[in-house]
């Protein structure tokens, strides 16, 4: 029994470090500055702090990834969340969505944010400070209908 058990230990061991060479591509996207949402939209400085702890990571290029990126399985969970949030929605690119796609975008972010949809749970277990405060989605809020309603 002992024995068997070592056997398994070491088969998975073996397992994770073969998983280990299959490393993500963390090559961010240029981010080209006429294409931001801050080429074509007002960012006040208090929004703009709560977009780079919060969603920015997984909604523009700009993505840092962290140490625990490097570590599969993880990674790659980690990649298809960041694919994923990009395709729905990325700042980095907000300029070139057309004016009802920017509008749908801008109402949805009041929406999953008023909801605990975001950002991901599996972010803020690690990024505590991600944690929005009702302070910060009213404020998230207050921007997205101001701006909606500018346009
Ligand atoms: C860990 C990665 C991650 C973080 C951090 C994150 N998101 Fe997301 N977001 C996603 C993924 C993945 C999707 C697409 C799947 C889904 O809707 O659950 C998504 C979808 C969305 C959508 C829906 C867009 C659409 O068209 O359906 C909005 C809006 C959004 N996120 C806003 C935010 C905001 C605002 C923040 C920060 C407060 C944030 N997200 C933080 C990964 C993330």
């Amino acid at each position: 029994m002992k024995r068997i058990l070592k056997y398994l230990a070491l088969g998975f061991a073996a397992i994770f470090l073969v998983l280990q060479v299959f490393q993500i591509d963390k090559t961010n996207a240029a981010v080209n500055s006429n294409e931001t949402i801050e080429a074509v939209m007002n960012v006040p400085p208090d929004v703009k702090i709560i977009l780079g702890k919060a969603c920015n990571d997984c909604h523009t290029n700009s993505t840092i990834y962290p140490w625990y990126s490097y570590i599969q399985p993880n990674g790659w969970f980690l990649k298809s969340h960041i694919d994923d949030g990009r395709r729905h929605l990325n700042f980095s690119v907000f300029a070139t969505y057309d004016a009802n796609k920017r509008a749908k975008k801008l109402e949805e972010i009041c929406e999953e944010v008023t909801e605990n949809k975001m950002p991901l749970p599996s972010y803020t277990w690690i990024h505590r400070d991600a944690i929005l405060t009702e302070t910060e989605k009213k404020a998230l809020c207050d921007w997205t209908v101001a701006a909606v309603a500018e346009r």
